[in-house]
């Protein structure tokens, strides 16, 4: 099976990182998957944005556990990075699910809940991905082991990783135990023992963030499941040459 691509935060060097503009042009990139980053506001709806603080994106501060959701669409999400995506907003996940819900899509949510504890993050996440019944095309993955525990607690059957940046030589068994399927390594940890291991045990091996034509081409050689990449049209033409 090839190594499946996922726009990381969306088609992120060519749009504003999880926004829907980055997410369409993924889509049309011909991306297999999609990585996003969710955290809760102040009333609990689950929104997409990578930091815990609305500054590097948006033309406020603060962080998103002190902003209503009401509060959030007035922020403009992407002037930051041009101003032709001037006005764009922070969206809901409940927006993501519904636009992906008739593509051709994989999901990763990754659970932000590594600095800030959001209590019932999992639980709201889960719930949504029920709703839209897309529970077979979803990894979910965290740096928190905690959350993976609650996860493997709401549903075993759940995809999960747990996304790690440190070398070890338990990560296998540890993401096992946690009842994770796969782990989500950064890319300076590969290496053909680790993936080997991974698929010696059944667990998925995803890289990130892989965005230079060597390293792409050193995923697909050792046989890497998925990579994340902020340029998916780059590491669809890689791959096709592979
Ligand atoms: O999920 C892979 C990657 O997104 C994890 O790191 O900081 O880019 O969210 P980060
Ligand atoms: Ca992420």
């Amino acid at each position: 099976m090839s190594t499946k691509i996922f726009a990381h935060r969306g088609a992120s060097k060519q749009a504003p990182e999880n926004t829907m503009a980055a997410f369409t042009l993924a889509y049309q990139h011909g991306a297999d998957g999609i990585e996003t980053d969710v955290h809760l506001t102040r009333d609990h709806i689950p929104v997409l944005i990578h930091d815990e603080h609305v500054k590097r994106t948006t033309s406020s501060t603060g962080y998103i556990k002190d902003f209503t959701y009401r509060q959030l669409q007035k922020l403009d999400a992407g002037s930051w990075f041009s101003s032709e995506f001037a006005g764009l907003r922070i969206i809901p996940l409940d927006e993501f699910l519904e636009w992906i819900y008739d593509k051709p899509l994989y999901l990763n949510i990754e659970l932000k809940n590594n600095k800030i504890d959001y209590n019932d993050l999992e639980s709201i996440v889960y719930d949504r991905i029920l709703h839209y019944d897309l529970l077979h095309r979803t990894i979910l993955s965290t740096f928190n082991p905690r959350s993976l525990n609650k996860l493997n607690y709401l549903n075993r059957d759940i995809n999960t990783a747990l996304l790690t940046t440190k070398r070890g030589k338990n990560l296998v068994s540890a993401a096992q135990e946690l009842g994770a399927n796969a782990v989500h390594i950064k890319y300076r940890l590969l290496n053909q023992f680790l993936v080997d291991k991974c698929h010696h045990e059944a667990m998925g091996v995803r890289v990130y963030t892989v965005n230079r034509p060597r390293q792409m081409l050193r995923c697909f050689a050792v046989g890497c499941d998925a990579i994340f990449t902020d340029v998916p049209d780059r590491a669809i033409r890689f791959r096709n040459q592979f």
